[in-house]
């Protein structure tokens, strides 16, 4: 029989997300593109949660609007068509988890695409909302114009986080070309 394994770098943001988030917890999804994400973590805070998700392109939020609803998740969810960069504007109260999933939405076009100031930005913004014990995952995308040198940025703040309050982790797959998405992983220990 073959396994369904762990997938990717968003398989993996997955893993550590399952194990992190509680009902009733505030999380945010900073990408919401087609609302996959966002999914997945409304049914991990369940009906008594909150998942604030954001994305800057209304045909996505469309799509993720219909997903949620279908799922009848959507009234656990606010849909903010904001950039990540005003994370602080839009969530105001703690939360457990916050999940960055980078780059462009496949299947729709290349011409919004994460960018390394906005995404630094938002990164400095969740740090400052995250919980003891909370997590911020990041699939980073290099494959793209400007995703290596985001993916670097990404990974000197991450490197730059005090070791006495967080522990910080970059894993990418050895047997996946020197491309494939790979996962930066912050832990809040207080
Ligand atoms: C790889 S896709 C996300 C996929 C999504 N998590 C899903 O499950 O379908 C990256 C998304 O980031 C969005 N994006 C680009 N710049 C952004 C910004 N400043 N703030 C929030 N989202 C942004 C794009 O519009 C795109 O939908």
């Amino acid at each position: 029989m073959r396994a369904e394994g762990l997938g990717g770098a968003v398989g993996l943001s997955h893993l550590f997300l399952r194990r992190t988030v509680v009902p009733g917890d505030g999380v945010i999804d900073a990408t919401c593109g087609t609302g996959r994400d966002t999914l997945f973590l409304a049914r991990l805070v369940g009906s008594k949660g909150r998942v604030w998700a954001f994305d800057v392109q209304d045909g996505a939020m469309d799509a993720a609007t219909d997903l949620l609803r279908d799922a009848g998740c959507l009234d656990r969810v606010s849909l903010v068509r904001a950039g990540h960069e005003r994370i602080a504007e839009h969530v105001s109260g703690p939360v457990r988890a916050v999940a960055f999933n980078l780059g462009f939405l496949p299947g729709g076009g290349r011409g919004t695409v994460t960018r390394p100031e906005t995404t630094l930005a938002a990164l400095e913004q969740a740090e400052a909302l995250l919980l003891p014990g909370g997590v911020i995952t990041i699939a980073v995308y290099t494959g793209h114009p400007g995703g290596a040198e985001e993916g670097r940025r990404v990974e000197e703040w991450a490197a730059g986080l005090s070791p006495r309050r967080f522990n910080t982790w970059r894993s990418s797959q050895l047997n996946r070309s020197e491309s494939a998405p790979y996962l930066v992983l912050v832990e809040k220990l207080h």
